[in-house]
């Protein structure tokens, strides 16, 4: 089937060789790591991206293909989130603690509706159309603790066709009796998800013990085993998120150099692993993480909410630039990723940091893709590559529509956009070039 549109409208996308390294800092910068076409034309066959470029070139090979005309909207790659609990939505803005005491409070009670099939369904139904509503098409998801609310969650993601990184929670110790599972029992369900989903589709599996705290050393040594057998899965975990977690975590593992070295130990930190948090870190936890080529998911909103610290990014980044951004949906009380490059930006005030509005742009998009190894199937708009971009309309929001006047160029556009932006502006998004979500629907 030829199945061809083309959608007109304004078009921005990074290069594939865009880097933090090399992205353009501010307007007069003239490294030019990304593409921007004022009235372009994206193509679009059988689901992957097949030519892009300004509408005056295009117009006259256009005649058999159906064109969309977005207008003045902005065309761009999805967003990728690399942390969020898809079964947070129940306790998301749950009131006055910290991160250990949440969790007892709030997360663990909240978890608990995934061990019920129709609230399973419900909730994640919920949790991935408001994902789409806020234009992420891409995630590295913590995934439910019980198998059958696994296994739901990989088909409903597999029916949605998205590319995602998710895979059950584990959790052996430390947690009520109603939301803990044996050690082999998590291991019997991780072996049988991953037989079953992993590399199904656009589906990866991710071997996700909660953390140190509620994972035993025997657990951990199995999911150790896990990705011996099978290198291709990637790991997430948290790390360093909370100064209370951090002294609990060497009390249980006294045996232990520093919290990043519990991981290590067992083998789980890799190239594909991706670390939430990171903020009370050792220069020696980010010698290694530079080391293993592991992956960093700031958090920022999570962060504020649960006041668990600032994140530095000028410091991380002088040891690795596998930085990547996440929701923490849950902890993070927005999905969207506006939301997150927002306080980015405000966290690196706090720590006399100017955060460039090209390298958050990056982080949240085409950068994750590069760091999570998928930089050949989404990310940009690269010929070939899956069509999975967002159609975002400024001018949804009032506020924005006035204040978009006088905008001069795509630095100063991209940073209003996330500085005022949130989902009300997400005009549509599409997954493999269907319409997943539109918002006049
Ligand atoms: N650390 C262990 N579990 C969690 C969780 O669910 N959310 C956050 N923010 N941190 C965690
Ligand atoms: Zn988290």
């Amino acid at each position: 089937m030829n199945n061809t549109t083309a959608y007109r409208g304004n078009i921005f996308y990074f290069n594939d060789t865009a880097s933090l390294e090399n992205l353009p800092k501010h307007k007069n910068d003239t490294s030019n790591q990304y593409v921007y076409i004022e009235d372009g034309i994206l193509i679009v066959k059988n689901g992957k991206i097949d030519g892009v470029g300004s509408y005056a070139t295009y117009k006259d090979k256009l005649s058999d293909i159906k064109v969309e005309n977005c207008g003045t909207k902005l065309i761009t790659p999805g967003f990728i989130d690399t942390h969020q609990h898809s079964t947070q939505s129940s306790i998301v803005a749950a009131y006055g603690e910290k991160l250990l005491e949440w969790l007892e409070d709030y997360v663990f009670p909240g978890e608990r509706i995934y061990a019920d099939h129709d609230c399973a369904l419900k909730d994640m139904t919920f949790f991935l159309d408001h994902l789409l509503r806020n234009g992420t098409t891409t995630a590295v998801s913590y995934g439910p603790l019980f198998y059958d609310a696994s296994d739901l969650f990989f088909a409903e993601l597999n029916k949605r066709n998205m590319r995602f990184i998710t895979g059950n929670i584990l959790m052996d110790i430390n947690a009520p009796a109603t939301l803990k599972l044996s050690t082999q029992e998590n291991y019997d369900i991780s072996k049988k998800l991953i037989d079953k989903w992993h590399n199904k589709g656009r589906l990866s599996y991710c071997i996700s013990p909660r953390f140190a705290l509620a994972t035993s050393e025997a657990m951990m040594e199995l999911c150790g085993e896990l990705k011996k057998a099978h290198p291709d899965l990637y790991i997430q975990t948290h790390l360093n998120e909370n100064t209370n977690e951090v002294k609990e975590v060497k009390k249980l593992y006294p045996w232990s150099k520093n919290y990043l070295d519990v991981y290590d130990h067992f083998g789980l930190i890799t190239d594909k692993t991706v670390l939430g948090h990171c903020i009370h870190m050792l220069d020696e936890e980010l010698a290694q993480i530079r080391d293993s080529g592991a992956i960093v998911s700031w958090c920022p909103i999570s962060n504020n909410f649960l006041g668990s610290g600032l994140f530095n990014y000028e410091r991380t980044l002088k040891f690795t630039d596998k930085i990547t951004l996440g929701t923490d949906w849950g902890g993070g009380n927005s999905l969207s990723m506006f939301a997150v490059m927002d306080d980015a930006y405000k966290v690196s005030m706090l720590n006399n940091q100017k955060l460039p509005s090209m390298h958050r742009w990056f982080l949240a998009t085409y950068g994750a893709a590069k760091t999570l190894q998928i930089d050949s199937k989404v990310g940009n708009f690269d010929k070939g590559k899956e069509a999975d971009f967002i159609i975002i309309d400024p001018d949804a929001s009032p506020f924005l529509k006035y204040r978009r006047r006088g905008v001069e160029d795509i630095f100063e556009l991209l940073f209003i956009l996330m500085t005022l932006g949130d989902e009300k502006i997400i005009n549509s998004t599409y997954i493999m070039g269907e319409c997943a979500y539109r918002a006049d629907k």
